[in-house]
Formats: structure tokens, sequence, C-alpha cells
């Protein structure tokens, strides 16, 4: 098996690409230090990280910030997914986990990204349920890792978005014991990531990062670049010589609310119902104390849906709520069903709230 390998002066990724995580910086620097100069530490008795596990949501950036820890402390990078190791023929999990270690002591100082890890070290794998070759491949991976001798300088970085999944002798001390929790970026966040790729598109002068930051709670990194993306490519479909306002607009909404069905048909009576519908929401919305700031109600279907009621979506609330906003937020969504009941009459109310109640 050939492994994606990369010698240090061809990581190209530097810490300052990794934009909006200054939580962790401090961190991710120590890290850098320790790869750097291992010696200050084990002269001083210190026990170098053996694994390093990178843990958030998908899209945060872990990829990314692996390459830039490697191009920033200048060595050597491979790189693989934990899904790579049992996928073709059963049984040489084991084997290309040697082969890896094998390459990265040849290649020291080194760097071993296991993207995915969790497909490697969930809990199912090593206790039943799986097969007992895949608890091969763990097992010889801890084995691996235990088998470190003093001087070797190589230290496994795994990537997860199910941290909860992970066996824990892998996690325990003495292998992966250093966890990172990349955060998805906040308001600040999402601003330095806006600038990074607004800086490489030609766009109009009016798009003030703040303000699409503000707009882009909950996004990640990914998004954010995907955002600016879709509105540059817009605005190059219709013609125009740089990414606007409305290519931004536009932009927001596909991401947030799906794809236009324009070719849906829909009956008059239909879309009456769906804007009684949405209306609802949108009133009780609008007059509820502790709901969310209103942002658009539509009947353009999109999606799985024939219409939709938005709300600006609120950074205090991935934090934590209060029981104001929560019963607001029960409200706003029976207005949609209360609205039918009202406007339509009882027997007739649509299905149209089943997807509210969940
Ligand atoms: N903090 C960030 N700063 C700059 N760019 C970012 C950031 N986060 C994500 N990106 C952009 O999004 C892309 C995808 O991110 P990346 O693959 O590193 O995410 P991930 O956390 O590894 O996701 P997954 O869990 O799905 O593997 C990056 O290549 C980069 O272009
Ligand atoms: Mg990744």
């Amino acid at each position: 098996m050939k492994f994606d390998m990369k010698k240090a002066k061809d990581v190209e990724q530097k810490l300052d690409d990794v934009k909006g995580i200054d939580e962790i910086k401090d961190e991710v620097k120590d890290l850098i230090k320790m790869i750097k100069n291992s010696s200050l530490y084990t002269e001083k008795g210190a026990k170098l990280y053996k694994g390093v596990l990178l843990s958030g949501k998908p899209g945060t950036g872990k990829t990314l910030l692996a390459r830039a820890i490697a191009g920033e402390a200048g060595v050597n990078f491979i790189y693989c997914s934990g899904s790579n190791f049992d996928e073709m023929y059963v049984g040489m999990g084991a084997k290309r986990v040697r082969e890896l270690f094998a390459e990265a002591r040849k290649n020291q100082p080194c760097i071993i990204f296991i993207d995915e890890i969790d497909s490697l070290m969930s809990k199912s794998r090593r206790f039943g349920m799986e097969h007992s070759s895949s608890r091969g491949t763990l097992n010889q991976l801890l084995a691996e890792m235990d088998g470190f001798e003093k001087n070797e300088n190589i230290m496994v970085i795994g990537a997860t978005n199910h941290e909860q999944s992970l066996d824990p002798a892998a996690v325990r001390p003495g292998r992966f014991d250093k966890k990172i929790h990349v955060p998805l970026p906040d308001v600040n966040g999402r601003k330095e990531i806006l600038e990074l790729y607004l800086n490489k598109i030609a766009r109009d002068d009016k798009i003030d990062a703040k303000k699409i930051a503000n707009m882009t709670p909950g996004f990640s990194g990914a998004e954010i670049q995907n955002l600016v993306n879709t509105a540059i490519t817009q605005a190059v479909h219709e013609g125009r010589a740089m990414a606007d306002l409305p290519a931004f607009e536009y932009a927001r909404d596909r991401l947030m609310m799906g794809i236009e069905r324009k070719k849906l048909s829909m009956t008059e009576k239909d879309r009456l119902n769906t804007a009684i519908h949405e209306s609802g929401h949108a009133v009780a919305c609008y007059f509820t104390e502790g709901a969310k700031k209103l942002y658009k109600a539509t009947i353009v279907a999109r999606g799985g849906s024939l219409g939709a009621t938005y709300m600006e979506p609120d950074d205090s609330d991935m934090l934590s709520t209060t029981k104001i906003k929560c019963l607001a937020q029960i409200d706003t969504a029976l207005g949609g069903h209360v609205a039918e009941k009202l406007f339509i009459g009882d027997k007739k109310v649509t299905t149209g709230c089943s997807s509210d109640l969940q």
C-alpha cells in the first residue's frame, strides 16, 4: 500500500492558513514547539506526546490544521485515512499499520496523520461486533505506539468527528492522550476566515466581512469557503464581473435552504395552503417574546419542503439557551399548524406540520 507521503519541504500549509482558531492556537503552538525541539523536553525527563487527537465537527479545519502543524514544524507528513486500512482485503489492516510505521521510522522526524480515526478506533471495533481482523488493526496501531523508542521522533495525529465513540483504551494516557477540540468559529473567527477567502475572488467593495460573519452563525470554515465560492460562481454564471451583495444573498439562501425547485408543480390550492402555513410561523415568530429575528418566509419550494420560514440564527444560542427562547421556538414551530386550523379549518389541516414537530 502506498501512503500519501510529503517531504517536509513540500508541506505547503502554515499555521497562518488556519484562521479563526485563536482559542486553540497556543496549544497548537506548544505542540509544534515540542515536535521541533523534542530534545529540549526529553533532556528534562518529559515524555513526548505519542498521539494527538483532533476532534470537532466536519469542516472545522482539522485536516488543514494537521498539515499546518507539519508545515510549521518542518517535519515529514504521512496522510492516511482510518477507513483505508481494512477496505480491500480483510486481514490486511494490521500489516498496513506495520508498513505505515516502518515508513515513518525511515522518515523521521515525521507526523503520521490518520484522518477519520474513529473508523479504526471505535468501541465496537475492539469489543466484538466487528470481526477479529479489524480488531487486529487497532491492536497493531496501539502496539506500535506503545513500542515507540525514546529517541523516535514520530507523532501520530488522529482526527475524528465522533470523539464519544472512541475506544477508551485508545485514548488513555500514553496513547492519544493529548486532545485538542477544534471548535466552530465564533463571529470573529468567521470574519477572519471570510477575509481569507474574499481576498481570493473578484468582489464588490461593498461586501462587508463582518456583516456576512453576523449572518452565518454555526457555519464551519468549510461552509464559509463554500459560501464565498457559491457567490462568485453565481455572479459569473449570471455574467457579472464580481461577487456582489445579491450573489452573497443567493449563496446564503442556497446553502441554508437548499436548491430552488422551480419545476416542482404545485396547484394553486397547495400554494395557498403553504402560504397560510408559513404565514403562521412568521406571525408567531414576529410577535412572540424571545423568538429569533424573522429573516424570510417563502413558498418557493427548496430541498424537501414546499415552503419555509427562516429566522436569523443567534450566536449566543450555540452555548446555552433560556426557557423563554425555548418556549418561543415551540410557539413558532406550532404557528404553521394553528394558522391552518384557523384559516383552512380543522378537518382540512395538512400534514405540513409534521416536520415542524421534529
Ligand atoms: N479555520 C479555517 N481556516 C481556513 N480555512 C478553513 C478553516 N476551516 C476549514 N477551512 C477550509 O475548509 C476546507 C475543509 O476543511 P478540513 O478538511 O480541514 O475540515 P475537517 O475538520 O478535516 O473536516 P472533516 O471532519 O469533514 O474531515 C479546508 O481545506 C479549508 O479550505
Ligand atoms: Mg478532515
